[in-house]
């Protein structure tokens, strides 16, 4: 066995032991939008420090643990912070919490990230439900030696859920809360596009580009997972405005969005989780 499938199974004892059982649905929550991870009640809370094989998260808005508990009466996990390869983390680091909230059960995951906007119609503050990505890291965790329990060739012409899609749609018509959808691109990172990448992603089709979640949606996929995934948009994309990104901005967006983005969590998870 391979020593991160070895870590892995270790993690996931240690986690299965902590939450008592298995949980179906995991939410992983990108930076800013942490914050749902407090509104989870009879919290059992695990920090990634505290887990074998985690490194520490350590970028600001990323707590980086695991809360399993209860939201709107349905059990569910939450990741709050992951992993990024703008860290300098390895992919198997990036994805091992998406491996051990599978090894724990886990079979619908909801993904979240903070992204700038590309399509002209987005604004900062707005809600995109992720209908698909572009994977533009160059880069995917499911290289390697391959795994008893993961497709080597993973189907990826639906990786978000199209009924899930449909639950989030209905989730916010519910809610009254305005929501858009698009496709998300993934780049490395840390520095912002510039703006002549900005005018590529666009013409590529893309509606949204971030630094995440991709590495975490593609093992997903090949573990079997559903995923559904929703962007908020924290800013827009670099020279379609006249101010400069900054992670600030980011974090002020999320704020603002945070109270909106959990009801349309909790709402999404009572839809799709039975009680
Ligand atoms: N680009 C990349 N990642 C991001 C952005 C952006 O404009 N905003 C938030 N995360």
């Amino acid at each position: 066995m391979s020593a991160n499938v070895e870590m892995v199974e270790r993690a996931a004892a240690m986690v299965r032991g902590k939450i008592g059982g298995d949980i179906g649905t995991a939410l992983i929550l990108g930076s800013g939008l942490g914050g749902l991870a407090d509104r989870i009640e009879d919290p059992i809370s695990i920090p990634y420090r505290a887990i074998p094989g985690f490194p520490p998260a350590n970028v600001p808005g990323h707590a980086g643990r695991f809360v399993a508990g209860t939201l709107g009466a349905r059990r569910v996990i939450v990741a709050a912070g992951r992993y990024h390869l703008y860290e300098g983390h390895t992919l198997d680091t990036v994805a091992m919490p998406t491996r051990v909230l599978h090894a724990c059960g886990v079979r619908t995951l909801f993904v979240s990230n903070a992204a700038g906007g590309i399509n002209r119609m987005m604004r900062a503050g707005d809600l995109m439900i992720i209908e698909d990505h572009i994977n533009l890291m160059s880069r995917t965790p499911l290289a390697g030696p391959s795994r008893a329990d993961e497709t080597r060739f993973p189907d990826m012409s639906a990786p978000y859920d199209p009924a899930l899609i449909r639950a989030l749609r209905d989730s916010a018509l519910e809610c009254g809360i305005p929501v858009t959808s698009g496709v998300y691109a993934a780049l490395i990172g840390p520095g912002y596009e510039t703006p002549a990448e900005v005018r590529m992603l666009e013409t590529l089709g893309a509606d949204a580009v971030g630094m995440s979640t991709v590495p975490e949606v593609l093992t997903a996929r090949a573990l079997g997972m559903r995923v559904a995934g929703v962007s908020c948009i924290t800013n827009v994309a670099a020279g379609m405005s006249n101010t400069p990104l900054s992670h600030a901005e980011v974090l002020d967006t999320t704020a603002r969005v945070a109270a909106t983005f959990e009801r349309l969590v909790t709402e999404f998870v009572q839809r799709v989780v039975p009680a």
